[in-house]
């Protein structure tokens, strides 16, 4: 991995994930480590998806629908990116940006764009738990409770297990498909999911994440 570009990374993309908690460095981070597990496993360039993971979302600022082409837009037009990759990778790891919207139906158009794609699932309960609470939180200010949240959250995910069966992999990497075949296996186990999201709300309950959500960060 070149040193230079993940500072650069480090010091001027990351930063734009300051205000966002679902969308913020937990899941940019987790994102990254998909992605590079991904990269490994079929022999592709580590820096270019080191660099499509950390940069996917940052559109989020400037459009929440199109996040997607406007991520693209920020990676290709930072000058910064021509010391690294040549214009010809800028253009594929632009499409591979643009492409990363899970519920798209054509596949992405080159692998990189596979690769970010299938990196973007929550296939953790924990993860998912942080992020579907806080989404929840946000988005229904009239839900005050744990219970109804978690029943909002469940019936949600539940509907999407069960209505679409497996969640789509463009890989179909056989790592994943592990991780998603025993993550909805426990996910249905609602007991069990729902211990999770409990010990998840008491603590941002107790350390104030719950009030930053509603009144700081800009998730959606
Ligand atoms: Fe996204
Ligand atoms: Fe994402």
């Amino acid at each position: 991995m070149n040193q230079e570009l993940k500072k650069y990374i480090e010091n001027n993309i990351f930063p734009m994930y300051d205000r966002y908690y679902s969308h913020g460095m937990l899941h940019i981070n987790n994102v990254i480590n998909n992605c590079l597990m991904l990269a490994k496993y079929y022999n592709l360039d580590e820096n270019k998806a080191y660099t499509i993971a950390a940069y996917h979302d940052a559109g989020l600022s400037i459009s929440r629908d199109n996040h997607e082409k406007e991520s693209g837009k920020i990676f290709a037009q930072d000058i910064e990116m021509k010391k690294y990759f040549s214009n010809i990778e800028i253009e594929e790891m632009k499409e591979a940006i643009e492409d990363h919207r899970g519920s798209r139906k054509e596949p992405p158009r080159n692998m990189y764009g596979k690769i970010l794609s299938d990196s973007d699932r929550d296939f953790n309960i924990e993860i998912l738990a942080k992020r579907q609470l806080s989404t929840s939180i946000k988005n229904y200010s009239d839900i005050n409770t744990f219970d109804e949240h978690f029943e909002r959250c469940y019936s949600y995910m539940m509907k999407r297990i069960e209505g679409f069966g497996h969640f789509n992999l463009w890989t179909n990497n056989p790592i994943l498909l592990e991780q998603r075949d025993k993550f909805e296996k426990d996910y249905i186990n609602k007991e069990y999911t729902k211990k999770i999201y409990k010990a998840e709300w008491k603590r941002i309950s107790e350390n104030g994440t719950i009030d930053k959500i509603k009144n700081y960060y800009l998730d959606y």
